[in-house]
């Protein structure tokens, strides 16, 4: 017989932790079921696998708002006030509970009849959205939009907010983030990125004709884990497979799953979203694994995260230094296709900058024009100055203002983008923002790097990983993202780095002035 084991009395702390924890365990299954279902779920099980989901969904809500974890941690928080009520915390605890209660305050402000009746509104939604793109039609689409934007702006009378309703919606995406500081800085990047694309489109088009040709799949596929396992990944913790629209999904720091896009006859489609979804991807393999459950072990926030993976897309993977090592690799595994390229058309191939109608497609310039035009709408919609009937046409004369074409059909207009029709009005602006926190975060790394062009050549990239997860990923929610581009470079974010990060590469890449 053993001796029965003394029972362990719980701090206040570790006992909300450990509640915390088992959202997270049903937050992960949740996420593995819909990476399943982008993957490999057979399609017939479409319907159990809504109701599997809508279960997890509503069982996270019921712990998340229990009386229990209320109790556990207002102990610890003036749930009120946000006063720390216990005085012996650390200060990564301390902010580990201004997280816990910014998350509970939304969740109990949000009735569950409401809820239900966004996530029903939504569900069908997609499926209206999906058919009514195929069939290019908008009018099918546009009573589910209206509902959509109805139900947002009464969630942003209920979430409440200082100065203007859109603030409600976009901190939920970007926390502390605010319409009255985004305007402005839009308003300089789209000048500035107007202006650029001008000057380019005056200039003779790049060659780039040789990307469009059959470049097997599972080839493709073989020289993305090259590009994964040099940006750090270690075959036991990530799997990498393919579905229509890439993501990553954060499992654990030990289980991080990426997809690409194989494209038959383009090659350039999986390069990107491979190392794109490979930056979410380190961020989350560099979660810190003890503090999985705590706000300590999440992303700081969509921006930031996208920060990360618009890093290695593009303030690595556009690089001449990282193609000087890896493109000899990729002319071996393409030799039909690729031999006789030079490095430098190559170069200048993977770099044009071409006003296009599809965000996802987008080059570096006009990719924040996309997101600009989809602020600017959604913004006007949850303010009820833009109707959702006037939405094509307001969108159309938006495209052709910034980035000089007019869609020709809503498939390649208002109808691209899945967000709206998921209730996802404010996510957008994350995506620039991203870019923008790239940039910022990049002078940085430059300045106490400055041979890292160098080892990039030689095809070394861990140092990359470590100082993103020195600076960056160890801190989970430690810092809020205006915290972090101050403690990091020592300045509020600014769209300066970009726009010269921007201009420098693409007026000797163009020739211009
Ligand atoms: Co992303």
């Amino acid at each position: 017989m053993y001796p029965s084991k003394p029972k362990i009395v719980k701090d206040p702390y570790t006992k909300l932790f450990a509640l915390a924890k088992n959202f997270e365990l049903l937050s992960s299954a949740q996420q593995l079921l819909e990476w399943d279902q982008e993957t490999y779920m057979p399609h017939g099980a479409i319907s159990v696998r809504a109701q599997q989901l809508e279960l997890l969904a509503s069982l996270i809500h019921k712990q998340k708002t229990s009386p229990s974890f209320t109790k556990a941690l207002a102990k610890l928080v003036d749930l009120e006030t946000g006063m720390i009520l216990q005085q012996d915390l650390t200060l990564p605890q301390r902010a580990a509970l201004r997280e816990w209660r910014r998350d509970h305050l939304k969740m109990v402000k949000l009735p569950a009849s409401f809820v239900k009746t966004f996530s029903k509104t939504t569900s069908t939604a997609i499926h209206a959205w999906a058919k009514a793109k195929k069939e290019n039609d908008f009018r099918a689409f546009s009573p589910h939009l209206e509902k959509i934007v109805g139900l947002s702006q009464k969630k942003a009378e209920i979430l409440g907010y200082r100065e203007h309703p859109y603030d409600a919606l976009l901190d939920l995406y970007e926390p502390e983030m605010t319409s009255a500081y985004l305007s402005p800085l839009f308003a300089r990047l789209k000048t500035e990125l107007t202006q650029l694309l001008k000057e380019i489109q005056a200039k003779p088009a790049m060659k780039d004709d040789f990307l469009h040709n059959n470049f097997p799949p599972t080839k493709q596929l073989d020289f993305s884990r090259i590009l994964l396992q040099a940006m750090g990944f270690d075959s036991k913790t990530f799997r990498l497979d393919e579905s229509n629209h890439p993501f990553c999904v954060g499992i654990h720091p030990t289980d991080t799953r990426m997809t690409t896009r194989l494209h038959p006859t383009y090659l350039m489609s999986n390069i990107f979203s491979t190392l794109h979804e490979g930056g979410h991807g380190l961020y989350n393999k560099n979660r810190n694994p003890g503090e999985f459950g705590s706000p300590l072990g999440d992303p700081i926030s969509l921006s930031i995260d996208e920060s990360q993976s618009r890093w290695w897309e593009t303030r690595i993977g556009r690089t001449t230094p990282f193609w000087r090592y890896f493109f000899p690799i990729l002319q071996d595994y393409f030799p039909e296709q690729l031999k006789t390229i030079s490095f430098e058309d190559f170069y200048r191939a993977i770099n044009t900058v071409q006003a296009s109608f599809i965000r996802v497609e987008a080059d570096e310039v006009t990719y924040s024009l996309h997101i600009i035009v989809r602020f600017e709408i959604e913004k006007a919609l949850v303010e009820g100055t833009l109707k959702v009937r006037e939405l094509p046409e307001a969108w159309n004369a938006k495209m052709q203002e910034y980035l000089g074409i007019t869609p020709s059909n809503p498939a390649e207009g208002c109808l691209q983008d899945i967000h709206w029709s998921m209730g996802g009005i404010g996510y957008f602006p994350t995506y620039t923002l991203g870019n923008l926190y790239a940039a910022q975060f990049f002078e940085t790394f430059e300045k106490q790097n400055p041979t890292w062009q160098e080892k990039v050549a030689k095809g070394e990239l861990g140092f990359i990983e470590r100082w993103l997860r020195d600076n960056i990923h160890q801190y989970g929610k430690q810092f809020t993202a205006a915290d972090t581009v101050m403690r990091i470079t020592g300045s509020p974010l600014s769209e300066k780095p970009f726009v010269d990060y921007l201009k420098k590469k693409y007026t000797r890449l163009y020739q211009l002035n």
